[in-house]
């Protein structure tokens, strides 16, 4: 861990994001209901939560729930949003106690109200905690995003708050729910699949990939800190050169 933490410390280093995948294999390669590797899986969250935060990491983007995974049967998609709250009201103390900022991406109107509203209560018992940002993908869908950002840009052009020219990279990335994060340094797939399944398209431009055949329930530290080894040997260019490897 201190070794990891220092090697941070020194590096650009600032935001994990994670695709946690591979929770309904899990359970049925164990005989159980997909609902049984959700809660498995949710409990992964706050143990990852913590030691990104023990070790200085700025953000933790999370993928919990797609625009695309309202298309599961409904018994599955009641028994994740149950989590969500079971989530809150048990780890809640902990975000507080860990000074941990949770933050949102996503349409939370779409959500059931209960949900919402656990949702945001935690939202705002932690918005000014200081420490690690736990940025939750809840019905949240990169195109959706990007779409929604579209609108919003015409909109300010359309009623004159700026200028068409204003329009860059920087004002797109503004306007989504990323707006003050930084971009994600790595993403990393749990679960096997090769594919990024909607999530964070315009801000993974320059992340370092990692897919692991790893099921969600099963990440720990461990496999953690592995990719973090191999991620400070990685040589991140952005388009240039680096001098100082020749190449
Ligand atoms: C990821 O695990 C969690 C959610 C998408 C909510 P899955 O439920 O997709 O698990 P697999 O991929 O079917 O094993
Ligand atoms: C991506 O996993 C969404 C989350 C982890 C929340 P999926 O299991 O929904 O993705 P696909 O269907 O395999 O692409
Ligand atoms: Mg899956």
């Amino acid at each position: 861990m201190e070794d990891l933490k220092e090697l941070i410390s020194n590096s650009s280093l600032k935001h994990i994001a994670m695709i946690m995948d591979g929770n309904g294999r899990w359970a049925t390669k164990r005989g159980e209901d997909r609902s049984y590797g959700h809660k498995f899986g949710s409990e992964r969250v706050i143990e990852i939560a913590q030691i990104c935060s023990d070790l200085g990491i700025k953000v933790l983007s999370l993928y919990a729930f797609s625009t695309e995974n309202w298309k599961r049967p409904e018994k599955e998609v009641i028994s994740i949003f149950n989590l969500l709250n079971k989530f809150i009201s048990r780890e809640l103390d902990t975000m507080i106690e860990k000074n941990i900022k949770l933050s949102i991406m996503g349409d939370l109107s779409q959500l059931p109200l209960i949900n919402r509203k656990a949702v945001e209560h935690a939202l705002k018992k932690t918005s000014s905690n200081t420490g690690l940002i736990l940025n939750i993908g809840l019905n949240y869908g990169s195109r959706a995003e990007i779409s929604t950002a579209f609108k919003r840009l015409y909109f300010d052009v359309r009623d004159g708050k700026i200028d068409i020219e204003d329009i860059d990279e920087k004002a797109i990335s503004k306007t989504l729910y990323t707006a003050d994060l930084p971009d994600p340094d790595i993403l990393i797939r749990t679960g096997g699949e090769k594919r990024v399944s909607n999530f964070m398209l315009y801000q993974i431009a320059y992340s370092e990939f990692y897919f692991i055949d790893t099921l969600w329930p099963d990440f720990d530290f461990a496999e953690l800190s592995k990719i973090l080894k191999d991620f400070f040997k990685r040589d991140r260019r952005f388009g240039g050169i680096n001098a100082n490897k020749g190449s």
